[in-house]
């Protein structure tokens, strides 16, 4: 997504650099657009650094690109972080003369500010009524946080923290998110779809498993823009936490279980039916061969070797017997090796697997297992061999919106 990052003269300025990187971090393009005042506590050199993108403050740089207008039309999102008392005032007031007042007039995205002033400017009536109204206008003010402020003095008016600015934007991001119309589409309407999510387990005696860290974020957010897609969904959710379940739409039909065994069965009977399958669950590999009936004591000072036997690869199974027309995703997180990195791995994958597009994650550093962020490319097979049919990055609901559409336009075809 466009962010528009408006940063304006306040001490806090400072800041809104880690702003930038976190929303960088989460897949966003970012275009800082300081006040001249914000020049003078953080240089443009620092916000091109950063955002990667050109800076000015005002409106007659670039005239022929009419950037004063264009900024604002092309954002999703206006957020303005640290807010002054006077750009407040000023927004309020509808002005104009400089690049971030025109951003704000020209936007149709939502607006966000981060206000940030000494106690008595943030509690004195013009403020008070100047936020007022610009809430009224609908305008999302995130309240400022209480603690130390410039001097010696202290009170509510000192900038939230970064991470807490960044949450608010993205939230006022997500509700406001054109996702909701590409929902509409209505483009797997009449279609089942059948995913699994999370990761299997496999039990070692009653109280311990063997178990990988997928979380089932990326599965769960699949089903959901499946369901806004239209299709008929049936999640087969593998160890996914309850407060990820509970986010889904009731339409949704999920299936609860936790052995590679318990998944399998669950597959078999669904991929009978389904027009896609896409298998997101971590599968583990191996099972204990045995598992204690009992929990397992220490023996004095000696190891442990447990054998493991290897679990059913039921992506290669639903592939053996695929239904005519079906359409058979697979994932693959990989993290590559010195010899060969991950997208070559990706690659060879979904040849070996032959599913007919496969979901690549890249998991090297501990990236995306457990956050709400990934990036992944999606590769299709086909009659000449492997093509990509897109790569994205951001959250992991956006991504997945992305995905799940790509998958259901390779389907329909
Ligand atoms: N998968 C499966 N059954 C298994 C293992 C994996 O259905 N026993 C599926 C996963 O759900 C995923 C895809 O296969 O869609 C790739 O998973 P991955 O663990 O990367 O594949 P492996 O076959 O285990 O490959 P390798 O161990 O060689 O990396």
């Amino acid at each position: 997504m466009n962010i528009v990052l408006g940063v304006t003269g306040g001490i806090a300025a400072y800041k809104a650099a880690h702003v930038v990187r976190l929303l960088k971090e989460a897949g966003h393009s970012v275009r800082v657009v300081p006040t001249e005042s914000a020049l003078r506590f953080v240089g443009a050199p620092t916000w091109e650094a950063l955002s990667g993108q050109p800076v000015q403050t005002d409106v007659f740089t670039r005239v022929e690109e009419v950037e004063h207008v264009l900024i604002g039309q092309q954002a999703d999102l206006v957020l303005i972080a640290p807010a002054t008392a006077d750009s407040l005032a000023r927004i309020r007031a509808g002005m104009a003369d400089d690049l971030l007042t025109a951003t704000v007039l020209t936007t149709t995205a939502p607006v966000v500010v981060a206000p940030a002033m000494h106690t008595e400017m943030w509690f004195n009536p013009a403020t008070v009524d100047n936020v007022a109204v610009l809430r009224a206008r609908g305008v999302h003010v995130l309240e400022p946080a209480s603690g130390r402020l410039t001097g010696a003095d202290s009170g509510p008016g000192r900038l939230p923290e970064p991470q807490d600015i960044v949450d608010f934007a993205l939230s006022v991001l997500r509700e406001a998110s054109p996702r909701t119309d590409r929902s509409d589409s209505g483009l797997l309407a009449g279609r089942r779809v059948f995913i699994s999510a999370g990761g299997t387990r496999e039990p070692l005696d009653p109280v311990r498993f063997l178990g990988n860290r997928s979380s089932g974020k990326q599965g769960a957010a699949l089903a959901a823009a499946a369901h806004r897609f239209g299709a008929e969904v049936v999640l087969a959710a593998a160890n996914v936490d309850s407060a990820i379940l509970e986010t889904l739409p009731s339409g949704i039909d999920i299936r609860e279980v936790e052995t590679t065994a318990q998944l399998e069965s669950v597959c078999r009977e669904q991929a009978a039916e389904a027009d896609i399958v896409i298998m997101a669950a971590a599968v583990s590999d191996y099972r204990p061969a045995q598992a204690a009936g009992h929990k397992m004591k220490k023996d004095g000072d000696a190891g442990l070797t447990i054998e493991l036997v290897q679990n059913p690869d039921i992506l290669a199974g639903l592939v053996a017997d695929r239904r005519e027309g079906q359409t058979i995703v697979g994932f693959a997180a990989e993290t590559g090796s010195p010899e060969t990195p991950a997208d070559e791995l990706a690659r060879q994958k979904i040849v070996r697997k032959g599913c007919d597009i496969l979901v690549f994650n890249d998991v090297s550093d501990g990236k995306t297992f457990g956050h709400d962020t990934t990036h992944v490319e999606v590769l299709a097979l086909t009659g000449t061999g492997v093509v990509g049919l897109g790569v994205f990055t951001g959250e992991k609901a956006d991504v997945s919106v992305s995905v799940m559409e790509t998958i259901a336009k390779h389907a329909v075809e």
